[in-house]
């Protein structure tokens, strides 16, 4: 297993989230199109990502919502102002925290949304101080899933509820593609679905619900790559030459694999009352 630091994965996000944020709407996430006939925009097929994974949570007005890995706050500024919960953003990156505090106060949201460093394998919150858990895409980079789901389960309340998101492996074959895919989104490793719902079972969570829609979401690589090519020239007149040519070499190693190696997992999944 490749040995990441928290200090890389910071700069990883501080380099890689300017443009993504810029293309994505600042949802640092995968998309889902229906077909290749779906004609939704880049940005609202990010946005259904955002959606299937966050209801899953059934939020209520003034909950308490740890977003871990958040990004640059697009996902909990939605979630501040649809539902009216308290988030607390968390993530590694220094480009990250400015740009999602930025957006909170933009949005009017900034006293319902707050964003800090924070490292997810040890997390600075009491226990039972969240009503609810989200690391939408951020599992991903964990050295120890094990250890980050027990801090999951420590810093929420009997029945508080969990959802996640992530890239799963759907297919070991073609070794050397994977390996390009995971040394270029830094991942340690690449769980099945069966992982998943291992560690947090494992934890102690119950899972509710679980869903792989792998082939609407990496299996729609190609949707995705002409919707960022439409944009090329404007983003090359605001990020230049050096950042979009680093940024696109970096899609040519999370392109690498086929379609049906990576899926997408969702799972949802409370805290047992005891
Ligand atoms: C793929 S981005 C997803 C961002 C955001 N959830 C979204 O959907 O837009 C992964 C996020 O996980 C965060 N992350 C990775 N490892 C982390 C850790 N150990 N603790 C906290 N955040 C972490 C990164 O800083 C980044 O914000």
């Amino acid at each position: 297993m490749e040995n990441i630091g928290a200090a890389d994965i910071g700069l990883h996000y501080d380099e890689r989230s300017p443009i993504t944020d810029e293309l994505r709407g600042g949802q640092v996430h995968m998309w889902y199109w229906y077909d290749d006939q779906d004609d939704a925009p880049l940005e609202e097929a990010v946005h259904r990502i955002t959606r299937k994974v966050t209801d899953t949570l059934g939020l209520r007005p003034g909950e308490r919502l740890l977003d871990a890995g958040c990004g640059p706050g697009e996902t909990a500024v939605f979630l501040a102002r649809r539902y009216g919960v308290r988030v607390t953003g968390i993530t590694l990156s220094a480009y990250e925290i400015k740009r999602a505090n930025e957006r909170a106060a933009a949005s009017g949201v900034a006293e319902l949304a707050r964003f800090l460093y924070g490292d997810y394998m040890a997390l600075p919150f009491p226990d039972g101080s969240f009503d609810a858990v989200l690391a939408l895409e951020s599992l991903q980079n964990a050295p120890d899933p094990a250890r980050v789901f027990a801090e999951f389960f420590r810093v929420l309340r009997p029945g508080g509820r969990l959802a996640f998101s992530d890239f799963s492996l759907e297919s070991a074959a073609d070794p050397d593609r994977l390996a390009v895919f995971m040394s270029t989104l830094k991942l340690p490793r690449l769980p099945t679905l069966q992982e998943w719902l291992e560690y947090a079972g494992d934890a102690g969570f119950k899972v509710e619900e679980y869903t792989q829609c792998g082939p609407r979401v990496f299996g729609r690589k190609s949707k995705y790559i002409q919707a960022a090519m439409s944009r090329r020239q404007e983003l090359l007149d605001k990020f230049g030459e050096e950042a979009l040519g680093e940024f696109a070499g970096r899609h040519r190693g999370f392109f690498a694999p086929r379609k049906d190696q990576i899926g997408y997992v969702i799972v949802a999944a409370v805290k047992p009352r005891g």
